[in-house]
């Protein structure tokens, strides 16, 4: 139904049943267009390209978000080439030589993970990770974590990496956050574009990371990030797109935007930030809400789900069906399905089996990913398996 927003990508891979759109989604066409449009403004502008790209660019592609997260204040969101600079950036708040007391959990990307890991290394963070097994109950364990001390970072995500599991109340976990100090950040990366979002009743609260390479599907080199209005935290690490309206200079001072480019870095390459902007025109021009994509992905997992079940296979379906599958609730689950394979080699011998036969897929350790997106329309064809 809606492939013919894919043309490039679906012609450039004839035969392919690309079921990783999770991992690198196709771009629309109009990203196409969005690249040579910012090469033409770049052309045509040259010195005053930041002005219109500043003036323009960034409020528009602001605002197309800020529908899309029910945020009251556009002018709150930043942009950076990918989130761990935000990471870094959010780090960087706190004072140098004070223990940061960080909550989090075991399934966090590696640009939260493997940061927070080396400072754990050089004991300049202390660090509880809860682990999201098992899914049922772990809304509540987080929730007690947060009521039984007091944290400097909260830091979690919405959907997670490597299992698909989404969190249902995510304003009654904030709400269990009760020291205004505490810094509390919500990683968005695997709900943004897929998973239907209302951020207006913790917008002042909680600092929200996602990107453009998944479900926005403008390609990489995007990310936001919403910052709660009215922070006065003034990072170390700050760029000088922090500080536009001082350029002129004020001595050592070093003065903060207002608004969220107070956590800004600095030069990037705004193409990327067309191709979001694009893509994300683009599903508003086609009234393509978030939740009309989300319903559409629900029923190509069900569709999915059935395909499998109805499947033998001597040497695959003892791997691929519903009892490996790891999180059961499609109801809140993100956009891709996870197997549980116990075994890193099969599941790589697994993944490269598939890719021979033209299905694309992809793996974290020992779970196996499958995503669905909007250029996917049927059933999953396993004929070609040896
Ligand atoms: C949950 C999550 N956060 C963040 C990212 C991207 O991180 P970065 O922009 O630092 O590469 C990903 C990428 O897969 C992700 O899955």
């Amino acid at each position: 139904m809606y492939k013919k927003l894919y043309q490039h990508f679906l012609n450039a891979n004839p035969g392919v049943q690309h079921y990783a759109s999770h991992s690198h989604h196709y771009w629309p066409d109009v990203t196409r267009e969005a690249m040579l449009e910012y090469w033409n403004d770049s052309a045509k502008f040259v010195d005053d390209k930041w002005n219109h790209i500043f003036g323009n660019k960034i409020p528009r592609t602001q605002k197309l978000i800020a529908d899309i997260l029910n945020l009251s204040h556009p002018e709150q969101i930043v942009f950076a080439p990918n989130t761990h600079e935000f990471v870094g950036r959010i780090l960087s708040c706190f004072k140098p030589g004070k223990k940061i007391r960080i909550l989090t959990t075991d399934s966090e990307f590696y640009s939260f993970d493997r940061q927070i890991n080396r400072l754990i290394e050089e004991q300049i963070v202390e660090v509880v990770k809860v682990p999201t097994q098992p899914f049922e109950i772990f809304e509540n364990r987080f929730k007690e974590h947060l009521k039984a001390q007091d944290w400097d970072l909260v830091f979690f995500s919405q959907v997670f990496f490597n299992s698909g599991f989404a969190i249902k109340d995510l304003v009654g976990i904030i709400s269990q956050v009760t020291n205004p100090e505490t810094i509390v950040v919500v990683d968005g990366y695997h709900a943004f574009m897929a998973m239907p979002t209302d951020l207006q009743a913790i917008e002042n609260r909680i600092f929200y990371i996602a990107g453009s390479y998944k479900y926005a599907q403008g390609g990489e080199g995007a990310c936001f990030m919403a910052v709660p209005k009215g922070t006065k935290l003034k990072p170390f690490n700050t760029g000088w797109f922090a500080g536009f309206s001082d350029l002129a200079g004020q001595g050592s001072q070093v003065v903060y935007s207002d608004d969220g480019y107070r956590f800004a870095g600095s030069t990037m390459d705004f193409s990327a930030l067309y191709r979001l902007d694009a893509s994300l025109s683009l599903f508003a021009e086609h009234n393509l809400s978030v939740e009309k994509i989300h319903q559409h992905v629900q029923a190509l997992q069900k569709i999915f789900l059935s395909d499998i079940g109805q499947w033998t296979h001597p040497k695959y379906s003892k791997w691929l069906n519903e009892k490996n599958l790891l999180v059961h609730d499609l109801n809140h689950h993100g956009h891709f399905l996870t197997f549980e394979i116990n075994s890193p080699e099969m599941t790589k011998s697994l993944h490269d089996a598939f890719y021979k036969a033209g299905i694309r897929t992809d793996y974290r350790g020992s779970r196996w990913r499958f995503g669905f997106g909007l250029y996917q329309d049927n059933h999953i064809d396993l004929t070609n398996l040896s």
